[in-house]
C-alpha cells in the first residue's frame, strides 16, 4: 500500500458566515481523507474580525506563522459593520486579507464562474441568454494595481496610485494564456486603455507575451465598462478573462452573480510555487451569519481547488466537484439559490454539506 500522503492546511475561518461554512469543509475533508487515503493536518487560527475581538489585531503573528508552516491556506471570510469604524489598516479586509496576499506573493487569483442548466432559475439572466449554460474563468492580478500602490489620505484629498510593472503583467498574462491553452483557447483582456496609461502599458505587455509565447491562443481586448455589459449578454463567448486587480474584483462579483449566487463561487489565489490561499468569492455576509442558512458550496469548492492546484490531488478534487453537481441535480438548494420551483428542496448549511459528503462516499 502506498504511504498515506500528508498535507498541512492552515484553516482560517474568519468571521461572519466563515466558521459555519468552514465546519462543512472540515466534514468534507474528513470524508475525502477516508476515501482517497490522504491525511490532512488542520491548524485552525484566528483571522479578521474574530482575531480583532480576541486579541486586538486582524492578522496575529501566530496566524501568519501557522500559514507559513502549512502547505496551503483555507480561508473563510472577513469583514463587517462591527469593525468598520477602525482605521483601514486595522480592519479585517485591509489588515488581514491583503497582507496575506502580499506576504505570500499570491499574484494569481483564479475565479471560475459558470452555470449549468440545473441552476438557470437562480441566475438573474434570461433563459435564452443562459442557453445550454456557460463557463469561464476570471484571472485577476492580485498583488498590484490601486490596491497596493502608494496611498494618501489627507484632509483635502485622497489618492491611490494605479501602477503595474512589466514583470507583474507578464506573469499574470502567462497564467491566463496557459489556462486558455487547456481550455477553449481564448483570452479576453479587460482594461481601460482608452483612458489609463496603466492600461495602455498593461495591454502592450499582454500583446507582447501573446505574440512571443502564445500566438495560437485567440486574444481579444475589451474596456472594463463594455466588458461588464458583454458578460450579461453573451456569457458563453468567454473562456479566460484576464484583468488587473481592481477591474478583476468588479468582474468577478458580476460573474458570480450571473452564475446563480455568490455563495457558489470558489477562488484560488496562488503564487509561482502554487502555494495558495483558497477562499469563497463572496464576503462574510454578517446579516445571515449564525443562522445556518449560508451556502457552503463556495467554501467546499475552494477546498477542491486547493486539492487540485496546490496538492495535485485531481481525483479527490473531481470527487468533490462531482458530488456538488449531484447534490444540486438532486434539487437540494440553500436559500440563496432556492427558487421554489418543482423538484427543489430548501436545505440548511449542514444539510447541504451532509448531502455532498454522501455523494462523495457513494
Ligand atoms: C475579494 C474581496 C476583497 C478584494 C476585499 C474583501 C478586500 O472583495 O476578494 O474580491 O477586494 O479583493
Ligand atoms: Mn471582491
Amino acid at each position: 500500500m502506498s504511504p498515506q500522503k500528508n498535507y498541512k492546511i492552515a484553516v482560517l475561518a474568519g468571521d461572519g458566515i466563515g466558521p459555519e461554512v468552514m465546519t462543512e469543509v472540515k466534514k468534507v475533508l474528513a470524508a475525502v481523507s477516508k476515501k482517497f487515503f490522504l491525511d490532512f493536518e488542520l491548524k485552525e487560527s484566528l483571522v479578521g474580525g474574530a482575531a480583532i475581538d480576541a486579541i486586538g489585531e486582524p492578522l496575529p503573528t501566530a496566524t501568519l506563522k501557522a500559514c507559513e508552516e502549512s502547505d496551503a491556506i483555507l480561508f473563510g471570510s472577513v469583514g463587517g459593520e462591527n469593525w468598520n469604524s477602525l482605521p483601514p489598516e486595522k480592519r479585517p479586509e485591509v489588515g488581514a486579507l491583503l497582507p496575506l496576499r502580499k506576504h505570500f506573493d499570491l499574484f494569481a487569483n483564479i475565479r471560475p464562474a459558470g452555470i449549468s442548466p440545473i441552476l438557470k432559475n437562480s441566475s438573474p439572466l434570461k433563459p435564452e441568454i443562459i442557453g445550454n449554460g456557460f463557463h469561464f474563468t476570471v484571472v485577476r492580478e492580485l498583488t498590484g494595481d490601486v490596491y497596493f500602490g502608494e496611498k494618501k489620505l489627507e484632509k483635502d484629498f485622497g489618492s491611490d496610485l494605479m501602477i503595474y510593472k512589466k514583470n507583474e503583467v507578464e506573469r499574470i498574462a502567462r497564467v491566463a494564456f496557459e489556462l486558455a491553452r487547456n481550455s477553449r483557447q481564448k483570452v479576453t483582456n479587460v482594461d481601460k486603455a482608452n483612458v489609463l496609461a496603466t492600461s495602455q502599458f498593461w495591454r502592450s505587455i499582454v500583446e507582447e507575451i501573446h505574440a512571443k509565447e502564445f500566438p495560437e491562443i485567440e486574444l481579444e481586448h475589451l474596456y472594463i465598462d463594455n466588458a461588464t455589459m458583454q458578460l450579461l449578454t453573451r456569457p458563453a463567448d468567454f473562456d479566460v478573462i484576464l484583468a488587473g486587480n481592481l477591474f478583476g474584483d468588479i468582474l468577478s462579483d458580476e460573474a458570480a452573480q450571473i452564475s446563480g449566487s455568490i455563495g457558489m463561487q470558489a477562488s484560488a489565489s496562488i503564487n509561482s510555487k502554487k502555494f495558495g490561499l483558497y477562499e469563497p468569492m463572496g464576503g462574510s455576509a454578517p446579516s445571515i451569519a449564525g443562522k445556518g442558512i449560508a451556502n457552503p458550496i463556495a467554501q467546499i469548492g475552494s477546498a477542491a481547488m486547493m486539492l487540485e492546484i496546490s496538492f495535485g490531488e485531481t481525483e479527490a478534487a473531481s470527487a468533490i466537484e462531482d458530488a456538488i453537481q449531484k447534490t444540486l441535480e438532486g434539487g437540494l438548494l440553500t436559500a440563496d439559490i432556492f427558487t421554489d420551483s418543482a423538484g427543489e428542496q430548501k436545505v440548511s448549511t449542514s444539510e447541504m454539506g451532509d448531502s455532498i459528503i454522501k455523494n462523495i462516499l457513494k
